[in-house]
């Protein structure tokens, strides 16, 4: 079995990822054959997206059973390595650790077999891995568009659409779900500076998909809500904690106290892969910091004076009070979350 989506494609001995760095200026591909490749593929942001950064570890894990070439009493300890490497890429998406422990446990279950037929395992895992990404972004797209109106104006930050999963999207996907089902919707986009996956990636698929797409820079964000030009905030999520405060893309917090100001919605859309049960709050969530080039440089060009301090945290934390509905594949979650989101694991 294959795959391939605008994402990812998985050819049986190569992972092929295309290039989000380079996007949309040049749609170039990255070709994988070792975990480490992958590894490599994940941290640097060819690849990125919660969603996207699991699915893509899972086969760089099953690259990795590949290339051991060594005896059988070391397999296991070669794939701990494999799953480290992996799983130190990028701290904050829960969706990188949920993959690697699924993966893990089929290598554990089938550790008994020869070899061949547990790589087989770990490949038919990482596929089906995939297709459920993309049925489960099709769900939350279909609960998510009951959320919205004939005409409504959605305001969006980062890139959580296609891109950031294996296809559709969670937060675009809910966009798409209720343009599929007839209703006209315009999205604001925010530039979301420093890596700009909003003016980059999002304003690229949008357009693509035909639909009506605004570009803003993330400190207009507030003006647009005040002269009441959106409805309703939908943004993806890297980890929910169990009462519900979300880690997303940095900026993603002014976004949710600027649309409590307004009185307008703000929903998260994320699979259930994302929600982390073991962690009580945000404060626990892992806050990846990000290269200083990446807010003094603006695509290779320095804007910034020589001898600058910087802070570039790529994510930050929404509490659950400014969070109106999380949509999640198994549906609409709201509050009180810490009772509502476990029961989502108990259908
Ligand atoms: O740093 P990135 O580009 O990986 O951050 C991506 C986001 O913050 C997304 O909103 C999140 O991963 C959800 S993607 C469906």
């Amino acid at each position: 079995m294959t795959l391939k989506t605008l994402t990812m494609e998985w050819t049986g001995d190569c992972l092929i990822l295309v290039d989000q760095r380079k996007l949309p200026h040049s749609k170039v591909f990255v070709h994988c054959k070792t975990f480490e490749e992958v590894a490599f593929a994940i941290k640097d942001m060819v690849v990125r997206g919660a969603p996207a950064i699991g699915v893509t570890a899972a086969f760089g894990y099953v690259l990795g059973a590949k290339q051991f070439d060594g005896k059988n009493d070391e397999f296991l300890e070669f794939m701990k390595k494999v799953r480290q490497t992996l799983a130190s890429t990028r701290p904050t998406a829960v969706n990188l650790f949920w993959a690697l422990d699924r993966m893990e446990k089929v290598l554990n279950e089938s550790i008994n077999l020869d070899r061949k037929s547990i790589i087989k395992r770990l490949e038919e895992e990482a596929l089906k891995m995939a297709y459920e990404d993309i049925e489960t972004n099709r769900s939350i797209g279909m609960h998510g568009q009951n959320l919205l109106k004939d005409n409504d104006t959605v305001l969006t930050h980062c890139n959580a659409g296609a891109l950031a999963t294996v296809d559709y999207g969670t937060a675009i996907g809910v966009i798409r779900a209720a343009v599929e089902n007839g209703k006209k919707i315009r999205v604001f986009v925010d530039e979301t500076r420093p890596y700009l996956q909003g003016a980059r990636l999002t304003t690229w698929e949008l357009v693509q998909l035909g639909i009506e797409t605004i570009l803003i820079t993330d400190n207009m964000a507030g003006w647009v809500m005040k002269k009441g030009l959106v409805n309703a905030v939908i943004v993806g999520a890297d980890r929910i904690a169990a009462n519900g405060d979300v880690a997303n893309k940095i900026g993603t917090y002014s976004l949710a106290v600027l649309a409590k100001k307004h009185g307008i919605p703000f929903y998260v859309a994320a699979p259930t892969s994302t929600i982390d049960l073991t962690i009580k709050d945000g404060t626990e969530i892992p806050i990846e910091e990000r290269p200083h080039e990446e807010v003094t440089h603006v695509q290779g060009i320095r804007i910034a004076a020589e001898g600058v301090k910087v802070y570039n945290p790529a994510f930050d934390v929404t509490e659950n009070e400014l969070i109106t509905a999380i949509i999640t594949e198994k549906g609409i979650v709201k509050p009180p979350y810490s009772e509502n989101l476990k029961k989502l694991f108990l259908r």
